[in-house]
């Protein structure tokens, strides 16, 4: 993992961005792995004005989101099929069918669900997979004891995380428990991954994610495994790296 500290999320995500645009000029017909959650936002608005600004083309892109809850209709204002729609298909001018979401069928209980990233092989694998981390070191909905090497699958949150996430919901009891989720494995599979984290809230989580050697307990130490893996920092996140 290498390791970029900014003075700022606004440097942060206008570094990430301008990374994402590079990659969208050299190859048209790109696979983008995206996130949802706080974190990402300003990047992908600094990112939908240099597509503007150049007038990139962005019809060949595909998108695959990282995650969805089960339990939401997709019409839900916070259901990933929603905030995607919002934070990345309409700002960056790309067609639904571009953009890709995980299926979260009521039913769905814990157990794989493969078609997921058999679809993403089909796209040719991602490109470049963009990521936040949760408090406790979860990357996508992939919670502490998840294993390295899990594909997408249905993943159980943690009561922090309803917690953390509670925040986009009037109770907390209305965030869902169960999720669809690209599994670590998916994750590695990924041929660039960048994560972000900003503020002192993730400190834990990003010292915990480098400390050696990686362990399933702490899934954003997963990371380690990865080939090619930028983790772009703001000071605070970064309070407690060594
Ligand atoms: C989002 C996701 C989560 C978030 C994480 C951090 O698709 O999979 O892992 O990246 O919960 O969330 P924020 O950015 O809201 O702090």
């Amino acid at each position: 993992v290498k390791v970029k500290i900014l003075p700022d999320k606004v440097n942060a995500s206008e570094e990430v961005a301008q990374t994402l645009h590079d990659l969208i000029v050299e190859k048209p017909n790109a696979v983008i792995g995206v996130a949802t959650g706080s974190t990402p936002e300003l990047a992908y608005e600094l990112l939908a004005e240099k597509i503007k600004e150049h007038n990139t083309d962005v019809s060949q892109l595909q998108f695959f989101a990282l995650d969805e809850y089960i339990g939401l209709p997709w019409d839900h204002p916070e259901s990933y099929h929603a905030v995607i729609n919002r934070t990345v298909t309409v700002p960056l001018g790309v067609e639904p069918s571009q953009v890709h979401v995980p299926e979260a069928p009521d039913d769905a209980t814990e157990g794989p669900v493969r078609y997921y990233d058999e679809h993403i092989e089909a796209a040719g694998g991602i490109d470049l997979q963009l990521l936040g981390i949760g408090r406790n070191g979860h990357i996508g909905f992939n919670e502490p004891g998840t294993p390295f090497d899990a594909p997408t699958h249905v993943g159980r949150l943690t009561d922090m995380t309803r917690q953390d996430n509670s925040r986009f919901f009037d109770s907390v009891d209305e965030v869902p428990p169960l999720a669809v989720t690209q599994g670590i494995g998916t994750i590695l599979k990924s041929r660039k991954a960048i994560l972000m984290a900003f503020g002192e809230a993730k400190a834990d989580a990003i010292r915990d994610s480098l400390a050696q050697p990686p362990a399933e307990d702490r899934p954003g130490s997963g990371l380690q495994l990865h080939s090619d893996c930028v983790f772009y920092l703001d000071e605070a996140a970064a309070a407690k790296v060594d």
